[in-house]
């Protein structure tokens, strides 16, 4: 052991298990590749400002759990918390919204940094995948990205997910509902930071999970009851269509996320499996986020979803992922005369799509055999002098323990027939 460790709240992926991380970042990815989200990547770190403006200044992401420092060049910088803000302010940048093809659709997978408590499945550094489509205002948008997630974990064999759905309606009723909310809230006993919250951000006072605000709150004035009729509208055809759709969902109407950019359609992607940290997924709608940057007006909407809590999801309910075998081959040369030979052999069957691999370090047949039938190959290559003297290395069935001789000039088309025809 170094005398260094991953720093609080961090942990490394490291193989085998990293394979099941891939795993769910391709599942994530292949539907949004075949719905048209082309893949986008931002900076890891971005102006403070911009999340300010973005996230919102009242959010916990902002004001405590963001990675901020100031450059050398006396830049404000802070690590991004999340990526819908860096993902708009690229798409604002490169003028992509002016490409008369709305609405732009990207996608995006790395690394998230928030400064939060750690504990399971809330981590300081975390991994997301996620998706935009900025530009257009259209229910089928929002419809398509839920039943996309939807289908992102069913591939992976998730069936525990649940969805919860709401609205928080827009420019022209949250105001109003923001307003009813205070005065119910500002009657009730809470203690000093959370009424400083009914001013700041009234809505996040609903998502208090301490038993003696919860019991307060029932009766409180629920945003579905005060939206306007555009977006009572809206909301019902973005339900309508994911019905049709058969996926199923639940109406929250106390669902309310820890980002001020919000209008409209919200949602978590929760797992009952995971205890206190549930949501594996999240998003929404963020029509105003554009003008907020300094954009033109444009309706958008987007989800991530967590790749760490995803593959947690996936421990809770046991499924194992079928991850394809890494190697195939795994070759065992014994004596320098056969390390030489086997080497060659090796390159040539890589540059044929065979994966394989080698013993390296002069290991003896023992030893390299091990590691041979830890690596998951199905067969192993093995060659010592003797077989050499006669132009030939031995092919070893790993599974079957069967061993059968090769003609060196043979290798490459001898492991491509039995590995093609063990399917
Ligand atoms: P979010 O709800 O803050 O939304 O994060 C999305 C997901 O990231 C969460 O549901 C969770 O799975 C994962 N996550 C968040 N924080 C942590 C953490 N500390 N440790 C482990 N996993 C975590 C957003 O980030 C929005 N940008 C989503 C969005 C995209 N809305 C519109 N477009």
């Amino acid at each position: 052991m170094s005398t260094f460790k991953a720093p609080k709240g961090t942990y490394d992926l490291l193989p085998p298990d990293s394979a099941r991380f891939l795993a769910v970042r391709e599942a994530i990815a292949t539907p949004l590749r075949n719905a048209g989200y082309g893949y986008i990547e931002t900076p890891g770190f971005e102006s403070v400002e911009l999340f300010a403006r973005g996230v919102g200044e009242s959010t916990d992401i902002v004001s405590k759990e963001m990675y901020s420092f100031t450059t050398k060049g006396g830049d404000q910088l802070a690590l991004r918390p999340e990526s819908t803000a860096s993902v708009l302010r690229a798409v604002l940048e490169a003028n992509l919204h002016k490409s008369g093809n709305l609405p732009v659709k990207v996608w995006y997978s790395g690394s998230q940094y928030r400064y939060e408590r750690p504990q399971k499945g809330r981590y300081r550094h975390f991994s997301q995948v996620g998706a935009e489509a900025i530009g257009a205002e259209d229910p089928a948008l929002d419809a398509e990205l839920i039943i996309l997630a939807d289908q992102a974990y069913r591939s992976l064999g998730l069936t525990g997910h649940r969805i919860l759905l709401n609205s928080l309606g827009d420019r022209t009723c949250r105001p109003v509902y923001r307003a009813a909310l205070q005065e119910f809230l500002r009657g009730l006993d809470l203690d000093e930071e959370t009424r400083r919250r009914i001013e700041l951000n009234p809505l996040r006072v609903l998502d208090d999970k301490r038993d003696e605000v919860r019991k307060q709150l029932v009766g409180a004035p629920l945003m579905p009851d005060h939206l306007c009729e555009a977006c009572k509208a809206y909301h019902e055809q973005v339900r309508e269509l994911l019905t049709a759709a058969g996926v199923r969902f639940e109406d929250d109407p106390k669902l309310v996320r820890g980002l001020d950019y919000y209008t409209r359609t919200t949602f978590e992607f929760v797992h009952d499996g995971l205890g206190s940290q549930s949501a594996v997924g999240g998003g929404g709608r963020y029509d105003g986020l554009s003008e907020m940057l300094g954009g033109p007006a444009l309706p958008s909407v987007g989800w991530a979803l967590g790749v760490d809590r995803t593959v947690l999801a996936l421990e809770a309910e046991g499924v194992r992922l079928e991850l394809p075998a890494t190697t195939s081959v795994y070759a065992v040369p014994l004596g320098d005369e056969a390390r030489g030979v086997l080497f060659a052999a090796v390159t040539a069957l890589r540059e044929a799509g065979v994966a394989t691999d080698f013993a390296f370090g002069g290991r003896g047949l023992k030893g390299a055999m091990k590691s041979a039938n830890r690596s998951g190959a199905r067969l192993a290559l093995i060659a010592g002098e003797r077989d050499l003297a006669e132009g030939k290395a031995q092919l070893k069935d790993l599974e079957s323990g069967e061993q059968t001789e090769v003609p060196v000039a043979e290798i490459v088309p001898e492991i491509q027939r039995r590995l093609a025809a063990q399917g």
